[in-house]
């Protein structure tokens, strides 16, 4: 019987010298073929005593294995050296080209747009602390929206701030909770800056609510805060009719209606007409004098706006998308139209 090891040498090295697919097919018939060398030795293990049985006839599987492997890693260094496996008249592989997702191109117009009117644009953190996304807006202890049923509470630390880690307590301010708006980006900002100031903060929000074709749990929004002196409701309402137009085209029309919101007096929704009729597109107001203060903003000399928008509602007018959930299925039979 021939020596394993005297098989293994000659083996490799032959494997190694093989130059086409026919020399390493040949060599595979010497070794490994019906009468190859290392074929016969496993023949003649059955021949052996119980003891080199054992020990012989795993060396050999070894090796056939072994030898196995360097054949194939040998047959891939030739296809790829020779050009052999490039058939040059197949036709060539169709390339399929991805494409910016609506919701993503509808907040670069948005960022366009303000950037156009002199806005920064800040992005701030999706785990939020309620001190920010509640307490220094003057959402109340008690305000619904603050429940269990509406918000997201998580237990991870909240992200770096004022005042330390999140509890996991659910009604402390530091407690960390998934942001249901940009509103907590004020605060934030203000912070480290002094007015005047003009920023966007476009983002994705949480939201606890059953939904439907208008409403998400998870959704995106776009917060705007100005801040200057001698801002009034008149200029909130023209800088949102001009971006109303910049996005929509001049024929639409824009008009507000009163609404409440903790953070702002007075607050307003505004809507705008369209080719499909008058549809409420987002809430804002003049910054309430209470957040001016938390902001470390003096109300007597300064005053501002904010407001706040589904980029997913404005993306459905936009595209005449007719429910809000086709975004985030990830059918391409939805993707590719875009
Ligand atoms: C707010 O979140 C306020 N922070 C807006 C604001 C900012 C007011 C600054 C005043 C000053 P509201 O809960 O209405 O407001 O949500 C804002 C917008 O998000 C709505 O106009 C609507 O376009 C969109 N929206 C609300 N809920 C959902 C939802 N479940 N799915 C998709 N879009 C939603």
């Amino acid at each position: 019987m021939k020596s394993l090891e005297d098989i293994k040498l000659r083996a490799q090295k032959d494997i190694s010298a093989a130059k086409d697919a026919q020399q390493l097919f040949n060599v595979e018939k010497k070794y490994l073929g019906r009468k190859g060398e290392l074929t016969l030795v496993l023949k003649q293990v059955k021949d052996l005593s119980a003891e080199e049985k054992r020990t012989m006839g795993k060396q050999a599987n070894e090796l056939q294995k072994e030898l196995e492997q360097l054949l194939s890693v040998q047959r891939r260094v030739l296809a790829e050296g020779s050009g052999a496996a490039a058939d040059l008249s197949l036709p060539a592989l169709k390339q399929e080209k991805g494409s910016v997702h609506p919701l993503m191109a509808m907040q670069q117009r948005i960022e366009d747009i303000f950037l156009q009117m002199g806005y920064e644009i800040l992005y701030g953190p999706e785990i939020e602390k309620a001190k920010y996304n509640f307490d220094l807006l003057n959402i109340p202890e008690k305000h619904p929206s603050r429940d269990v049923w509406d918000t997201f509470y998580v237990s991870a630390p909240a992200p770096s701030g004022s005042g330390g880690q999140g509890a996991a307590k659910k009604s402390g301010p530091e407690t960390p909770l998934l942001r249901t708006h940009i509103s907590p980006m004020q605060i934030r900002v203000m912070e480290e800056r002094k007015p005047p100031i003009r920023f966007i903060s476009p983002g994705r929000v949480f939201r606890h609510e059953a939904t439907d074709a208008t409403h998400e749990a998870n959704y995106f929004y776009n917060e705007g805060l100005v801040i200057e002196k001698g801002i009034s409701f008149g200029d909130m309402l023209g800088t949102l009719d001009v971006f109303f137009k910049a996005l929509f085209g001049d024929d639409v029309e824009t008009r507000a209606q009163p609404s409440f919101f903790p953070f702002v007096e007075p607050g307003a929704e505004v809507l705008m007409k369209g080719s499909k009729g008058w549809m409420e597109m987002l809430g804002c107001g003049m910054v309430h004098p209470k957040v001016l203060k938390n902001m470390g903003v003096d109300p007597k000399e300064y005053s501002g706006f904010a407001f706040g928008m589904g980029i997913d509602r404005l993306m459905m007018y936009y595209n005449d998308v007719r429910d809000i959930r086709s975004s985030y299925q990830g059918d391409l039979r939805f993707l590719k139209q875009f």
